[in-house]
């Protein structure tokens, strides 16, 4: 009896490691910016992302899910403030996630993000908060949830220029 208690642990031990290890395939990649890359106030940030073809994985997924569109926003929060409940906006939408036909390659995406201008990092100040772009895989509501993405965030050193102040 206590034999049979003990397989069963093992087996129960077992499958929770199998999850566990093929819990969340990530299948989108952020390119750029890398993080901890400075960014200059009031230029355009280049973004690109790669979504990877699950065939190209080795081993390739059983059932991989690539996410629906992606979006991202720009976060800030006070420094040392364990970046709970960060400040946020709406930074990009509707970003393209189709992935390469069979998913036998990766596929290439680009976008742009307007870094805010010297206003905002004075009411803001880079010495005082820190800077993330926060990018969310969207998943169709058939996904299910064990196999997707969590957000991706990238920490971004901001640069101000602040020479014409207060002309931005
Ligand atoms: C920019 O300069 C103004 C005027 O000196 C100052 O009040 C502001 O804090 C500066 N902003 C930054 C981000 O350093
Ligand atoms: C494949 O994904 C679908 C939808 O997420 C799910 O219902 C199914 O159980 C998955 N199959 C395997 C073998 O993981």
């Amino acid at each position: 009896m206590a034999l049979t208690h003990t397989y069963n642990m093992s087996i129960l031990f077992l499958l929770l490691l199998l999850t566990l290890t093929c819990f969340g395939q990530d299948l989108i990649q952020i390119d750029s910016p890398t993080n901890g890359q400075t960014v200059t106030s009031k230029t355009r940030l280049d973004v690109s992302y790669t979504v990877i073809g699950a065939q190209t994985l080795s081993p390739a997924p059983v059932n991989a899910t690539y996410p629906s569109s992606m979006t991202a926003s720009f976060q800030w929060s006070q420094k040392g403030n364990n970046n709970d409940n960060p400040f946020s906006f709406s930074a990009l939408g509707g970003l393209n996630t189709r992935h390469y036909a069979a998913g036998i390659q990766n596929k290439g995406y680009t976008a742009s993000f307007n870094v805010p201008n010297c206003h905002f990092f004075s009411r803001y100040n880079p010495s005082n908060y820190d800077f993330h772009l926060v990018f969310t895989p969207l998943y169709s509501e058939e996904s299910g949830s064990s196999e997707l993405q969590e957000p991706i965030s990238v920490a971004l050193n901001v640069q101000v220029n602040n020479a014409s102040f207060p002309k931005c």
